[in-house]
């Protein structure tokens, strides 16, 4: 039997932005917090260099504004940049008094008042400015957060909760525009239940998982933004999908990324002879923005049919780097890669969807009472390429921003109702289960193919012309099959590339992360491509 449920705030994800909107809410409302899988599955979990912030007494709002400006290549909103880097001192204070261990400045004399936390540096930022908890800062954070949530009486943490789409007025055909909650499929009985809320939030991460080679963890399906889509919110910005340079070579390596922070810490890329290149593509050389360095990685390897190259942090002591990146020694060893005395095979990655859903300051959508945060959001702060480490940010500062406008408007929304329940009486359980996994790896090798580092406009048709065809094969399953978590997983992957391949076919131009051969030039103004739903203003 499936259940209903009722919450004054339903989020969609468990990770940064999910948990810290949950713990700023004020804590008389029910909130439902879900999770696909198991609670740490999120990229939280994962992320190692830290939280871009103006902390240190020598650097500026107005420089970390600039420089994520320049990372994003024209294209950034300043008014977002600014608004969340005037707030990144008050989301650190926030997360330490949460209890989160920041890495401290041991060895540094300090003044009375200065700064306790040891700063590293990442690409693009002009200072030291990179919070961290050695290099597991996402873990170090998601369990401080979890934790506190687990205290608070009114959180619901769900575990194997997939959402499958929301439901809207306009959904169920009646009067109104608002989002009244999700159905959501329950794992553990098979089961869709309804979830009505007065505020749903979503925080379900990227689609990073799009592409064949990525550094993000399962879930990263795109699930927000494609749910988003289908019930009328516009998105931005889709084709700008970052790739992080430095994720291990390995053949039993899955996703695991080099953080930029050795970089950071003085790391040099080199090829296999040993020879540097990146001062050849940009005079930061390893300290450029990520768009540059993963596509001189990519010419480097295309232009010597090389497999990878080499990440090098040998040259400092092997106590500095035990300390400092106590995950990438500890991994690499497993895979008998010494790192204070071998370089690290690397190879780019897709990393992070730097468009979504259009959001305001407050993350709020298009449709009222529904809320995009983190990285399922376009808030116009990456621009056409994220500067690193600013994401983190963005999760604490929105999150905490949307759980505001959430608690201004209580008194003007009603109590969540009874909404009628999921139906299923037309579908059968599948026998085609192999339909879904082919579709999978189709759709992950053509993106990987025809919408990667370099693109050209022959490209992306091809790969429309093929999206096209999978989401009718797809559209037709979902019609006639129960759902499971496989199957809602790739109807928004392929949603959302087909988003992202029309967005790409709209940008003439090269810019950031977008590089075509077909248009090499960066046009003189910056527009973001905005994408509508049908459904859009009905
Ligand atoms: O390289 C890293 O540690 C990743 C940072 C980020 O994506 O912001």
């Amino acid at each position: 039997m499936s259940e209903q449920y009722q919450h004054d705030v339903l989020v969609i994800g468990s990770g940064a932005a999910g948990l810290s909107l949950a713990l700023t809410l004020p804590a008389h409302l029910r909130v439902a917090v879900l999770s696909k899988g198991d609670l740490a599955n999120g990229s939280t979990f994962w992320a190692q260099g830290g939280v871009a912030a103006v902390l240190d007494e020598t650097d500026t709002v107005q420089s970390h504004v600039e420089d994520t400006l320049n990372a994003g290549a024209g294209l950034c909103d300043e008014a977002a940049v600014r608004f969340t880097v005037e707030h990144s001192r008050e989301a650190i204070q926030w997360l330490i008094d949460q209890g989160v261990p920041f890495t401290r400045d041991e060895g540094a004399e300090h003044e009375q008042g200065a700064f306790e936390y040891h700063l590293t540096r990442e690409g693009g930022h002009s200072h030291r400015r990179i919070i961290h908890a050695a290099d597991a800062t996402g873990a170090a954070i998601f369990t401080t957060l979890l934790g506190q949530a687990r205290q608070r009486g009114n959180i619901d943490l769900l575990e194997q909760r997939v959402a499958v789409d929301l439901i809207t007025d306009k959904r169920l055909g009646q009067p109104g525009d608002r989002c009244l909650g999700a159905y959501v499929l329950n794992r553990s009985t098979g089961e869709v239940d309804t979830f009505g809320a007065r505020f749903t939030v979503l925080a379900c991460g990227g689609a990073a998982k799009v592409y064949l080679y990525t550094s993000n963890p399962d879930g990263a399906c795109g699930d927000g933004i494609a749910m988003a889509w289908r019930a009328g919110c516009r998105v931005a910005n889709l084709e700008f999908n970052q790739f992080h340079p430095t994720c291990l070579y390995h053949p039993e390596a899955k996703s695991f990324l080099i953080t930029e922070a050795l970089r950071g810490e003085g790391a040099l890329l080199k090829l296999a002879n040993g020879e540097r290149f990146m001062q050849r593509f940009d005079p930061r050389a390893e300290l450029a923005p990520r768009d540059i360095v993963a596509r001189a990685i990519d010419h480097e390897m295309k232009r010597l049919g090389a497999d990878c190259v080499y990440l090098d942090i040998s040259h400092k002591p092997a106590e500095f780097i035990k300390s400092h990146f106590p995950t990438v020694y500890e991994r690499c060893l497993a895979y008998a890669i010494d790192i204070t005395r071998q370089p690290i095979p690397v190879v780019p990655a897709a990393h992070y969807t730097c468009g979504g859903v259009m959001v305001d300051q407050h993350g709020l959508t298009d449709v009222p009472g529904l809320y995009a945060i983190g990285e399922t959001s376009f808030t116009g702060l990456h621009g056409a390429n994220r500067m690193a480490s600013n994401s983190l940010l963005e999760c604490f500062v929105y999150g905490r921003a949307a759980a505001g406008h959430i608690s201004a408007q209580l008194d003007q929304v009603q109590p969540p109702r009874a909404l009628p329940s999921w139906d299923a009486s037309q579908v059968t359980d599948s026998d085609e289960d192999v339909i879904i996994a082919h579709n999978w790896d189709e759709l992950r090798r053509f993106m990987w193919d025809y919408v990667g580092i370099v693109r050209t406009t022959k490209r992306l048709q091809r790969a429309q012309h093929r999206v096209r065809l999978l989401l009718d094969e797809i559209d037709e399953f979902y019609s006639n099959y129960k759902v499971s978590r496989d199957l809602i997983e790739l109807r928004n992957l392929a949603q959302v590339a087909e988003l992202m391949i029309q967005s790409a076919m709209q940008r003439k131009e090269s810019r950031g992360l977008h590089y075509t051969l077909d248009y090499l030039d960066m046009l003189p103004e910056a527009v973001d491509t905005i994408l509508q739903p049908p459904t859009y203003g009905d």
